[in-house]
Parts: structure tokens; sequence; C-alpha cells
């Protein structure tokens, strides 16, 4: 383990495909295990196995091959299913995962949606891994459920689309409120906006994930849901939350832009900022070439950005 690392498993639980959390795991798994030479094991746990596919994994069902289920139901070791692509991190890929529900479904349903903590966390994060990095699929199925109970530290991507704000108030109030109401602890490290292109100046899809994200109490809702005064159906908080500090604790300063700072840019005083993540085609190419971002372009100006969200993840949560 590599000094000063407080071991932590973190997922990425949109619960809507195409905002880039399979981008933001290889991406974040090469910053911390290649750039930074931490021991990282990222998991896809997505049946659709982009994931593994971006890393040059076939994902074809395979009956015979060891796969997930035969290490958290059958007592296989882990070694018996994990890959190394050769990146700087360690890998599982998708196998198998569309019967992987049925078989744990056999177990009561509390035991059955801790498997994952207690044979892939539990056992081996601090031990082997510094960081383990769970890609989850953008609906909620119990390898979902799995994940988030497994790692309770939360990454949310967000892409600049009309239904971005939908897919958080559905995450928030079908997954972060029941797990924190059920459960305990989730922690939300940062909510960060993804492929931005668009000028901000205008009323562009970018400018209106931002100014959601930078100004509403809708969106400071979503990221408390669960929490006490805090009501994601109707969108807002109780008086004990100040809005304010909740942004400042969930958006990285990267991308946090505040109300003054909006009157200005409308006010024409200020040149309007192109705050990341940026749309990079990069991204694609790296995916093509069956590598993380990391090894295809380490120069590439986005994975500065990327490295303040691995700070986000080393240290717990945001400081600013
Ligand atoms: N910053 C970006 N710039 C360019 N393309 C991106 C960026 N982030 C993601 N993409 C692309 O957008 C698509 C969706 O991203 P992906 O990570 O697969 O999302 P998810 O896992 O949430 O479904 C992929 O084709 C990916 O290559
Ligand atoms: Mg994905």
């Amino acid at each position: 383990m590599a000094a000063n690392t407080t071991p932590r498993a973190v997922c990425f639980p949109m619960l809507k495909g195409g905002f880039g959390k399979s981008t933001f795991a290889s991406t974040l798994g090469g910053i911390l295990g290649d750039f930074r030479d931490h021991s990282v094991l990222v998991v896809d746990l997505d049946p659709a196995g982009h994931l593994s596919t971006g890393l040059g994994y076939y994902t074809r069902e395979n009956d015979s091959a060891t796969d997930l289920a035969d290490v958290l139901l059958e007592g296989e070791p882990l070694e018996a299913i994990v890959k190394n692509p050769g990146h700087g991190f360690d890998f599982i890929p998708a196998l198998n995962l569309d019967t992987i529900s049925d078989e744990l479904s056999k177990d009561s349903v509390l035991a059955s949606d801790l498997k994952m903590k207690q044979e892939l966390v539990d056992k081996h994060l601090g031990e082997q891994y510094d960081y383990m990095l769970f890609d989850v699929p953008g609906t909620r199925k119990k390898l979902t459920n799995n994940a988030v109970i497994a790692a309770p530290n939360a990454i949310l991507p967000l892409m600049p689309k009309p239904e971005a704000m939908n897919g958080l108030r559905e995450t928030a109030i079908r997954l972060v409120e029941p797990i924190r109401q059920q459960l305990g602890e989730f922690n939300i490290l940062a909510t960060v906006p993804n492929d931005l292109s668009a000028r901000i100046d205008h009323q562009t899809t970018d400018r209106k994930l931002l100014e959601s994200m930078n100004t509403q109490e809708s969106f400071a809702s979503f990221l408390l849901a669960g929490n006490d005064g805090v009501d994601p159906q109707q969108g807002t908080l109780s008086n004990g939350h100040d809005l304010e500090t909740v942004l400042n604790d969930h958006i990285p300063p990267f991308a946090r832009i505040r109300s003054d700072e909006w009157a200005a840019i409308d006010a024409g005083e200020v040149s309007p900022p192109k705050p990341p993540i940026r749309h990079t085609g990069a991204i694609g190419d790296a995916y093509e070439e069956r590598k993380p971002l990391t090894a295809h372009d380490p120069e590439n100006p986005q994975l500065e950005h990327f490295g303040v969200v691995a700070d986000i993840i080393e240290t717990g949560g945001i400081n600013q």
C-alpha cells in the first residue's frame, strides 16, 4: 500500500446510461493506480460490459469459466477472476452477470445484498488493494445494491443532456434515499459535470446543467436524500441545511460557479469560463484502442481534472 492512503471503495451509481460512469472508472483507475502508484482494483458490474470491452476483454457468456458468482457464493479465490490489463490497475471483467442476480437471490434478501462487501471489500480492501472502483449498470439490479453497500462512496458524473436532472432525481429517490434510510452512511463524494463543450453565457444544455447544479435547492436535495429534513420528491431542504454549503461540499472547485459569478458572466463583465470536464475525442479513441485514457494519452489536458476527482477520492471529500 502506498503511504498515507486510507483504503476506500468507490462506486459510480447513476441510474442512467451514458453519463460517463465507465469512463470515470477506467480513467480514475489509471490515475490512482498508474500515475499515483496505489494498488487498485476496478470491477465491471454492468452486464453490458462496455468497460470490459474498452479494456480489451470479451464478455460473452461462458458457463465453464470461473466468474464473480463463484467468488461471491462458492468461496473461489479472488485471484481466479482478476485480470491485469497492464495499465496500473487490476480488473474484474463483466462475465456471466445476467445470471448472477438469480444466484444471489437464492440467499435471504439482506445476506444477498452483502456478498460483495463481505467477499471482496472486507477481505481484500486494505490488504491487497488501496482502492476498489465499482462500475455499475444504469438500472437498479441486485448487483447495484451489492455495489453501493460494498462501496458506500459515490462519484456521480453528469452529462449536459435534457434528462440529467431527472436521472439524478431518480437515483436519489430510488437508490440513495433507501440506502441511507436502511443502512446508514452513504457518501456522495462529488457530482462531476462531464463532456462539456458549449458556451455557458448562452442558454445551452451545458449552461442549464451547470446552473442547475450550482444554484438549485432541488439539486442539493437529491444529494442529501435520506437525511432528516430533506425531501427529494419535492426538491426541498429544511432550514437546517445551508444550500451553499451543500453545493460546496459536493461540486469540485473547477465546476463551482456561484451566483455572483453567473451575474458577472451574464453582464458580460467576465469572459465565460469553460469548466471541465470537457468533451475530448481522446476518450473515444482510448476506448477504440482498448486502453484507459491515462495509457492512451497520458498528457491529455482533461486528466488534470480527473486528478482533482482522484484527490477527492483519496481525501474522502471536497476541501474548498
Ligand atoms: N468527456 C468525454 N468526452 C468525450 N466522450 C466522452 C466523455 N465522457 C464519456 N464519453 C463517451 O460517452 C459515452 C458514454 O460514456 P460511458 O462512460 O460509457 O457512460 P456510462 O458508463 O455512464 O453509460 C461513451 O461512448 C464515452 O466514450
Ligand atoms: Mg457504463
